[in-house]
């Protein structure tokens, strides 16, 4: 950090102007109600609604918080990206999407329905997501799966706070008829890779949707897909280039459910948004950012996280394009 500000090359150079001009968006926000909790689990109907924070972490591990930034959350669909993004580093591309498509659905993303291919549409939501799962280390024990995994997320969030909660993991397995039947409707269909058992597949999605974060360490995770995959805290490569050039492009396209669309164009950042009110929003080579409201619109993104978004691109030029 030191080097690159002494050689004039920050990614935000005006770094404290940068956050007074972010403060005034959040407090903007603060009071704005609008949106509703997940209700179909009670461990996210009873969170407080009115948490709200708002992380960044530049590609030089330059950092600004504000808000309810240390409060764990369930990063559930936001594992989508980061568990795609593993597989891909882990497994290569071509063999990842054996079991799955690259393709927006155009529709939501717990419905029973698959590409043209016979494939998941994408990783983004729950049939890839569960696809991608089958795929992960496959020839590990479930345990050792979930442990992998886990520390992947932690090295991608420079060792900074991830956790999981076991309240969430039960409930979302006794909540999951939905997901048993996009399981079986898929195994039916012969997606997934030989030998794989669904009921532990089943296991890791549920299990990966209930780990932990808070806006600090998802804002580093969102940094390190922004800087090309090292850690821009711990120096530490997390992602491999292809994983990150495919995982940023299917955020892209996808990772906002049936909103994907209107974001690329009004906002123009890769994203993912999950059913806990998080948006991890990445500005590729620049910095990334961790948004949480819990409340969520009508399409399951949180309201202020949209909000924050529409005005944050409104002052500054990030939009893609
Ligand atoms: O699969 C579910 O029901 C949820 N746990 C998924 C989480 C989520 O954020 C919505 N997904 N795309």
């Amino acid at each position: 950090l030191l080097n690159r500000a002494l050689s004039c090359s920050l990614a935000i150079p005006e770094f404290k102007e940068f956050c007074t001009q972010i403060k005034s968006i959040y407090d903007e926000l603060r009071n704005v109600k609008g949106g509703k909790n997940a209700q179909y689990i009670p461990q996210l109907a009873r969170v407080n609604p009115d948490y709200w924070g708002v992380s960044v972490c530049t590609v030089d591990g330059q950092r600004f918080s504000i808000g309810d930034v240390n409060v764990p959350f369930c990063i559930q669909s936001c594992s989508k990206a980061l568990n795609y993004a593993i597989n891909v580093t882990e497994h290569g591309a071509e063999y990842v999407h054996q079991f799955l498509g690259k393709e927006p659905s155009g529709r939501g993303f717990n419905q029973i329905h698959l590409d043209k291919n016979g494939l998941p549409h994408n990783p983004m939501i729950n049939p890839g997501a569960i696809s991608c799962c089958s795929v992960l280390r496959k020839e590990d024990s479930l345990a050792e799966r979930y442990e992998y995994t886990e520390k992947m997320y932690k090295k991608m969030a420079g060792g900074e706070f991830i956790g999981f909660s076991n309240a969430t993991f039960l409930s979302e397995k006794s909540e999951a008829d939905r997901n048993f039947a996009i399981g079986y409707y898929l195994k039916e269909a012969g997606v997934f890779p030989e030998g794989s058992n669904l009921k532990e597949t089943l296991d890791l999605y549920f299990q990966l949707c209930s780990v932990e974060a808070n806006c600090d360490s998802a804002a580093v995770i969102s940094a390190t897909i922004a800087n090309g995959g090292v850690c821009p805290t711990t120096g530490e490569v997390c992602i491999s280039p292809d994983a990150v050039r495919n995982t940023l492009s299917l955020m892209n396209s996808c990772g906002m459910y049936d909103y994907s669309g209107e974001w690329a164009v009004e906002v123009g950042l890769p994203s993912k948004s999950g059913v806990a009110g998080s948006i991890f929003i990445v500005i590729p080579g620049v910095m990334g950012f961790c948004v949480w409201s819990p409340p969520l619109d009508e399409l399951g993104n949180s309201y202020k996280g949209v909000l924050f978004a529409k005005k944050l691109v409104e002052l500054f030029a990030f939009h893609s394009f």
